[in-house]
């Protein structure tokens, strides 16, 4: 059995490790597959642009299932590869999450609550919108976004000209600003015979816009625990998925639970699950995958994740030193400031 992944970051890396427990081997696509976290240790690379018609069929007859770590795969590129084989998470899965206004007309559709939004294309548009938000909000690029990046605040006294010009888009979402208690996730994995599993909640801490830490399992009320499980259960069966997908959720000072966003790939708040869980998340999707039957996602105990960015580096003999602190690299050159360059996962109960 052979996994195609496309993208040659940590999560593919992550997941190539726990595939080849399973005896499965990885081959990775990605126009810089040379020297990458996931390159570095898979069994065979393809270094190639996502448009290459030839190596993305070449890949494709090589593999005998291709799933991608990151879902802004071109659709091209998509349609190419589905004519080969099957394509984790799926075509409707990749194509909602790449869009967050699309991903949240699906959670309106399904009855799950999200924060007020509006589609906003021209700076007029945004006049508009803001006079009927009329509060604090938060100004987003529909696509391509992530780690916080390409997002501005904006209050009703902004400059709003200038807010609009300085995401360089006109493909953007004005959400109201939620001043939530706490941030939480969920991650399904979920079989092509629409068989799925669960995972434990994270509760999810964010600096700058960037995952800091995640605790797990959320110790929230069963109300908002079983809410978000049958959210992520209604949107995975929604997407037909086959793989794993992420809900990130906001909760409101008045406990409810919102929709933020879905990602419908291994997610940075489950990393924890690598020692935490009987089945970690990477090697529940290489399960997925292969069609072999789900592991058990109970877990040992309560488990905090913290990521090492690139100014956190000099931490990490002190880290690796550290009797209760399973210590992750992602084998990353080049520790730069907000660089995801690896994690640590320590059992705090
Ligand atoms: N509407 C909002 N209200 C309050 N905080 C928000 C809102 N949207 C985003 N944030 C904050 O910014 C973080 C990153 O935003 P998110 O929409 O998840 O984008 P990304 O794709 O970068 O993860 C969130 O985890 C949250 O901390
Ligand atoms: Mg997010």
């Amino acid at each position: 059995m052979i996994i195609g992944i496309l993208g040659s970051g940590q999560l593919g890396r992550m997941l190539i490790i726990a595939a080849a427990q399973l005896g499965i081997k990885a081959h990775i696509f990605a126009p810089d597959a040379t020297n990458s976290p996931a390159g570095d240790i898979a069994f065979a690379t393809t270094e190639a642009a996502y448009d290459d018609h030839d190596a993305l069929v070449a890949f494709a007859n090589s593999v005998d299932v291709i799933t991608s770590e990151f879902e802004n795969v071109p659709a091209t590129t998509l349609d190419i590869l589905a004519k080969h084989k099957t394509v984790s998470p799926g075509i409707a899965a990749l194509h909602t999450a790449q869009h967050r206004i699309r991903e949240k007309l699906l959670a309106r559709d399904l009855g799950i609550d999200t924060p007020a939004f509006w589609h906003v294309t021209n700076a007029a548009s945004l006049h508009t919108a803001m006079t009927k938000l009329n509060k604090d909000g938060i100004l987003k690029t529909c696509t391509l976004g992530y780690d916080g990046k390409g997002q501005v605040k904006i209050s009703p006294t902004s400059d709003f000209d200038a807010v609009f010009a300085s995401l360089e888009s006109d493909d953007v979402i004005l959400e109201e600003m939620i001043p939530f208690t706490a941030e939480v996730s969920f991650l399904i994995a979920r079989a092509r015979d629409g068989s799925s599993r669960v995972f434990p909640a994270s509760l999810n801490q964010h600096k700058d816009g960037i995952l800091d830490q995640s605790v797990a399992p959320a110790a929230l009320d069963d109300k908002l625990i079983t809410a978000g499980t049958q959210a992520v259960t209604k949107l995975a069966d929604a997407l037909d998925l086959f793989g794993v997908m992420a809900l990130e959720c906001f909760i409101t000072d008045d406990n409810r639970l919102l929709f933020n966003e879905i990602a419908p790939r291994p997610h940075n708040s489950f990393h924890w699950t690598i020692e935490g869980s009987a089945t970690s998340q990477f090697t529940q999707l290489a399960r997925v995958l292969a069609g072999m039957p789900f592991g058990s996602v109970s877990t040992y105990g309560c488990w905090q994740m913290d990521n090492l960015l690139g100014e956190h580096m000099e931490n990490v003999p002190a880290l690796l030193a550290n009797d209760q602190v399973h210590v992750h690299l992602y084998g990353k050159s080049g520790a730069k400031k907000g660089r995801k360059m690896g994690h640590t996962n320590r059992q705090i109960g």
